[in-house]
């Protein structure tokens, strides 16, 4: 089954809005794997984003990222990485369709709420970033019948 990162940005815990994303991805039907609070290093930002260093916006992404807790999570699903892509909406808010999470929270791209790994590829560099095999909990859910046929 496929899996996917996603972080809940610094601007997300700060606005009390860690509880209504997540349950924006929770009513998708995807399964929570992983989940941690942390705070992200410079270190570790340069990490995640060293597709992005040498843009003209990566100095103040990194800044963004470290400047505040962040939730961590890990998602598990039939094409989860599309699913959570799209749920999210596109990178800059103000693009975003209406009923995507950076479009209904969101009005600037310096402050879009959310990551989510944007490939497969991108998903197995980023995930043990943030989680060694044994913090991701495989569990079985009631009603996953009632969302996977
Ligand atoms: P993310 O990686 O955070 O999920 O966002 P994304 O794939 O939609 O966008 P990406 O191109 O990977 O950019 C990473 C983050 O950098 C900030 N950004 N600012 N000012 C700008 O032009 C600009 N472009 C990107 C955003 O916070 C974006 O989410
Ligand atoms: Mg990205």
């Amino acid at each position: 089954m496929e899996r996917t990162l996603v972080i809940l940005k610094p601007d997300t815990v700060q606005r009390g809005l860690v509880g209504v994303i997540t349950s924006r991805l929770e009513q998708r039907g995807i399964k929570l794997v992983g989940l941690k609070l942390l705070q992200i290093s410079a270190e570790l930002a340069a990490r995640h984003y060293a597709v992005h260093k040498g843009k003209s916006f990566y100095e103040g992404l990194i800044h963004y990222i470290t400047s505040s807790p962040v939730v961590v999570q890990c998602w598990e699903g039939k094409r989860v990485i599309e699913v959570v892509r799209r749920t999210c909406g596109s990178t800059n808010p103000t693009d975003a369709d209406l009923g995507t999470i950076r479009a209904d929270f969101g009005v600037e791209i310096g402050r879009n709420l959310i990551h989510a790994s944007d490939g497969a590829d991108t998903a197995a560099y980023e995930i043990p970033l943030y989680f060694t095999e044994a913090e991701l909990v495989a569990w079985d859910r009631a009603v996953d019948c009632w969302i996977n046929e």
